[in-house]
This record gives structure tokens, sequence and C-alpha cells, in this order.
């Protein structure tokens, strides 16, 4: 995968080495037991269908940054990662070297810190306008886990206010699609809403040619007029954006709110010390990976610290093992705001994909906690909320809460 996509059903005909995929129900609900097994082992597992997983954080992180493990197979192999529809195709998430370095270059300079710092006051508005909406009881995931993220890629991109509700609307069936497309009038709806986006891209493309701003379409037509990138390029761009916008901090925000109920004493330490905002967006990405799995194809065999991937191969990288490796987080199952950390966790990958929007994330989940911290009296769930059944993203559909 990537970003959300790919690993999917192979994910768990992998973990079926260990437990019945017709169990994968329980599998999403709690995965570190599974991840636990495979993790003992041996830090290079090969799995029944001949794809290496890797558990180790510095397995993973080394091979994150190998120069030949590579997001396409060796050339005329199969992509067994591809699925169906995946509006990540073409963008350069799935790319690798040079259209990769091409494409990033182009698109980093909206994520720079004084970006970020210019984004800060925007962010802290939309925030608090979303939360003086809420009442005391509502849907954590639709009224303000969503919304938040979605509004922020919205301003990023020079949405018009005139277009965000249709682009949100849309943009939220292109999302769930990387989960897969189950009846035929999925499919439609899919297909509708991405002609859609794409439409509503190529007009403001063609307004940003003509009258550009400080957006990242606007970053990305200067770019198409030095020739450094294509029209379809553009397009797809645009795509990945707004797909990371709309899957991961939303995630982030949601496993937040179901770790703060189901730990008060962390809630009291946030709420005391609103500071510790930024640790706990650390903490939370940690021990709930909103992408739990990455995956790369070795173009030649690999020497890791843990075992050897032979040329050609498939790697999972297990995130939520690394995550909670006891080599490098002491008590790893122990969810911890406080913890001093020595390492980064791999929630926003390594190598040269690690996360463009990792700036971006990390300000986002830092003013929602803080605000949450100073405005929620108390962080109650009224309900179960509802889990994800998604191999490649893990986080909830609806969080019934009281604050
Ligand atoms: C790549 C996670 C938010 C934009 C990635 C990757 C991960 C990740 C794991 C690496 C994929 C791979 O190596 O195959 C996350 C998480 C987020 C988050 C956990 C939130 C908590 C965002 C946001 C944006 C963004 C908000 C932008 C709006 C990107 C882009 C890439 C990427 C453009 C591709 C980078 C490349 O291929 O060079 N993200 N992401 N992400 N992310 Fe994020």
């Amino acid at each position: 995968t990537t970003l959300a996509t790919r690993a999917g059903s192979k994910l768990l005909a992998e973990a079926g080495d260990l437990v019945a995929a017709t169990d994968s129900k329980r599998y999403h609900h709690n995965p570190y037991p599974v991840l636990e097994r495979m993790r003992a082992k041996g830090p290079v597992y090969k799995g029944l269908s001949g794809i290496y997983a890797l558990t180790s954080h510095s397995d993973c992180s080394q091979a994150l940054k190998h120069p030949q493990m590579k997001v396409r197979p060796l050339p005329g192999k199969r992509d067994m990662f591809m699925t169906q529809t995946n509006a990540l195709e073409g963008s350069f998430v799935l790319m690798d070297a040079p259209d990769h370095t091409r494409l990033r270059r182009v698109t980093a300079p909206a994520f720079r810190p004084k970006m970020m710092r210019q984004l800060r006051g925007k962010i802290e508005a939309t925030t608090h306008r979303l939360l003086d909406q809420l009442g005391s009881e509502f849907d954590m995931m639709t009224d303000f886990a969503g919304p938040l993220p979605i509004t922020v890629i919205s301003d990023l991109l020079g949405i018009p206010d005139a277009d965000t509700a249709r682009f949100a609307r849309y943009g939220m069936v292109i999302a769930e699609a990387l989960d897969g497309l189950s009846t035929p009038a999925k499919v439609r709806e899919y297909n509708a809403a991405y002609a859609d986006i794409e439409q509503l891209f190529t007009r403001l493309m063609a307004e940003r040619r003509t009258d550009p701003g400080d957006d990242v379409i606007s970053v990305l037509v200067t770019a198409e007029a030095e020739e450094k990138v294509t029209t379809d390029e553009l397009m797809t761009t645009c795509m990945l954006l707004l797909l990371a916008g709309f899957e991961t901090t939303v995630n982030m925000i949601g496993n937040a709110t179901v770790l703060f109920s189901e730990h008060p004493d962390q809630w009291d330490l946030l709420k005391a010390q609103p500071d510790l905002a930024p640790d706990a967006v650390e903490e939370v990405l940690r021990y709930e990976s909103p992408v739990p799995v990455l995956t790369r194809f070795a173009h030649e065999r690999v020497e890791l610290g843990g075992g050897v991937l032979p040329a050609g191969v498939a790697v999972l990288f297990m995130i939520g093992a690394a995550n909670r490796d006891p080599a490098v987080f002491p008590e790893p199952h122990r969810f911890d705001i406080t913890r001093t950390r020595t390492v980064e966790h791999l929630a926003f990958g390594g190598g040269v994909h690690y996360c463009l929007g990792a700036p971006l994330s990390r300000l986002e989940g830092e003013i929602a906690f803080r605000a949450m911290a100073e405005r929620f009296a108390t962080i109650k769930l009224t309900g179960e909320p509802v889990r994800r059944l998604s191999s490649t993203i893990r986080g909830f559909s609806t969080i019934p809460v009281r604050v």
C-alpha cells in the first residue's frame, strides 16, 4: 500500500497463518495478539503464500530506508497488493524514483513550516467553530473528527466555499472505496463521485492558471507551466492529497477519543495539562496507527538486522507491531501520553515516502486535542463505537459520545 489501500485481504490471509481468516472481525477489533504471535515467530516472518512480514521497529525502519525496497514490483512481476479500484493509482505515493522524487519535490513546498505557521490560526478557528456547534451528546466521527481535517484539506487545496459541501460528500465516497467496493451500486456511486471531483479539480486548475493564489493547486499549476509535471500528474496529486486529508487525521482524532474514554487517567492528565497535547498526538499515533500496514517489494536481496529478504519478494510492514515493539517502547501495550520517546513511531512511515502531511496532521492533532481538553468536561462513550472492518485503515465509522 501505502496510504490506505492495497494490503487488504492479503494481510488477512497472512494473519490466517496464525488465526482463522474467518475470524477477521475479531482481528480488526484487536489485532495485537495476532501480531505478537507473528513477532514470536521471528522478526522476518515468512507467510504461507510467500509474502514476508516485518514486525520489529528496527527492521521496519531499516527496510523503509533501503533504496532497493520499492513500491512497485520487479518489472514483469505481478503487483498482488493492487485492488480493483484504487484512487491512489497513478499518484506519487505509488511511484518509485525518479518520478516519485520529481513529483514529491513539486508538492513539498505546500507543507513547509512557514505554511504550517500560516495555517495554525485558520485550523484553530475551524476547530472552535465546529466545537461551538456541538451539544453534549454527538457522534465524534461525523460531527468533529471528520469535518475538521476535511475542512483543512479543502482550505489547503483552495476549494471555494460554494464547492466544499460537494467536495466533502464525494470525497467521502472515494475515500470509503479504499476498503473495497462490495456492490455494483457502490461501484456506480464511486465512479460518479470520482468524475465529479475530477471535474471540480479541472475547473480549479484552469482558474489558477490565470489567477494563481497561495494554495496547493496554484503551486502545482506553476510547476506544470515550468513543465515539471503533466496535467495528469497534477490530477493524481490532487486526489492523493484529498484522500490523505480525508482518511488519516480523521481516524487519529477518532482513535484518540476512544482511547481517552478507555483511559480516564490519561484524559485527566491531558485536561490538567493541555500542553501535553503534542505528546498525546505521538502516543495516539504509536498506540493505534491509522495506517497499520505498509507494503514494498525487495528489488534485490536485502539483509536486515533480523533476517534476510530474498530478491523479488513482497513485504508487509506491520506498523501496529513495530509501534509496540518492546525493544524500543518499554511496556508497549500501555497507553501513556507522558512516555519518554527515544525513537519515533512509524505511523508516518519512513524513508523517501515518509508522510508529507506529517507536520499538518501533527498540527491538527495538537489543536484538536488541546481544544477537546479545554472544552469537554468529560469524554464518555454512550454506546459501542463501530469499528471499520478495514485492513488498511484503523479507525471507527461511528463513536457516540457525551462530553
Ligand atoms: C504518505 C500516514 C496525514 C499526505 C504517508 C505514509 C504514511 C502516512 C504511513 C507512507 C506511505 C508509504 O510509505 O507507503 C499518515 C497518517 C496521517 C497522515 C497516520 C495522519 C495522522 C496526512 C495528511 C496529508 C498526507 C493530512 C496531506 C494532506 C501524504 C502524502 C504521502 C503520505 C502526500 C505520500 C508521500 C510520498 O509518497 O512521498 N502518510 N498520513 N498525510 N501522506 Fe500521510
